[in-house]
């Protein structure tokens, strides 16, 4: 792979973008999505459960409160993980948060009966890779579940904002939100999976305004957090802008700042 891209490189810099802020904040609007996918999964008492790029445990929380046994949430963001142990904590729920990769995970092969990841392992640069980890830590029989933005959702013009003014993706990566489309979900996993059902969703998320999103996000949300930061105060008013004349676009009320982003919910079956 001598031409191809450093995905070392962008993946400690995407760590780096995920630890910029406190995602955990932003996680609190969507742990809908997480208990939707979990009572797809239909968890069992006793089964492992792993949830991969977990930030703050939203899919670990509620697999937990299913598994009776206890879940593992895994994430790159060491202060994430302390988020959930906080949350888990304060919930009397056992789960196990390690920092790990995606792409590289600690754990042997087989060992979860249900693995799920939430708008989370999409982001991993190498996507082969990481569909070829998620399939290997599951069981013969077992579910992967996956919340993914989709190609052609409000989320997808959101990231290519940030991408334009912040010098464009790094070369030879494909966007995130391929993972949102059926067909290269199913091209990634390949024969790994017996089956795959999906399901097109919106995660509603509301502001007061497009100012207090804007305000909230450039807070909390490590990619925007990181994207004025590398724009700096000449580049400001311009990224705010595009940001502001998007949120306009996709407003879908006259009263409030309400988004509701698409997003497609996989469940596949391990070979
Ligand atoms: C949009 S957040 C979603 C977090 C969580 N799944 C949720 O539903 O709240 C994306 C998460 O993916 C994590 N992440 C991104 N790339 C990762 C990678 N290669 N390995 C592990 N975690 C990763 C980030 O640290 C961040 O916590």
């Amino acid at each position: 792979m001598a031409d191809g891209p450093d995905l070392k490189a962008i993946t400690a810099a995407q760590q780096r973008t995920w630890s910029d802020g406190d995602f955990s904040m932003v996680a609190a609007m969507i742990t809908f999505v997480a208990e939707n996918l979990t009572e797809t999964l239909t968890i069992l008492p006793d089964e492992r459960v792993l949830d991969v790029a977990c930030g703050s445990g939203n899919g670990a929380i509620a697999a937990a409160r299913r598994s009776w046994g206890g879940a593992v949430g895994a994430d790159f963001v060491p202060a994430l993980l302390e988020r959930g142990r906080e949350r888990a904590a304060a919930e009397r729920l056992e789960v196990e948060f390690v920092e790990a990769d995606a792409q590289d995970l600690p754990f042997e092969d087989a060992s979860f009966d249900v693995v799920m990841s939430i708008f989370g392992a999409m982001f991993a640069p190498d996507q082969e890779r990481t569909a070829a980890e998620l399939l290997r830590v599951t069981k013969p029989g077992g579910w992967i579940g996956m919340a993914n933005w989709t190609p052609d959702g409000a989320l997808a013009d959101f990231f290519t904002i940030l991408v334009k003014h912040t010098g464009g993706p790094p070369p030879g990566t494909v966007p995130p939100v391929l993972w949102g489309n059926e067909e290269h979900a199913r091209k990634l996993f390949g024969d790994g999976i017996v089956g795959m059902r999906v399901e097109r969703r919106v995660s509603r998320q509301i502001f007061r305004s497009p100012e207090h999103y804007l305000d909230f996000f450039r807070r909390y949300f490590g990619p925007m957090k990181m994207a004025f930061e590398k724009v700096g105060p000449e580049g400001a008013p311009a990224l705010e802008a595009d940001i502001l004349a998007y949120l306009e676009k996709v407003n879908s009320d006259e009263r409030a700042l309400v988004l509701e982003p698409e997003y497609l919910q996989l469940v596949a079956v391990r070979a």
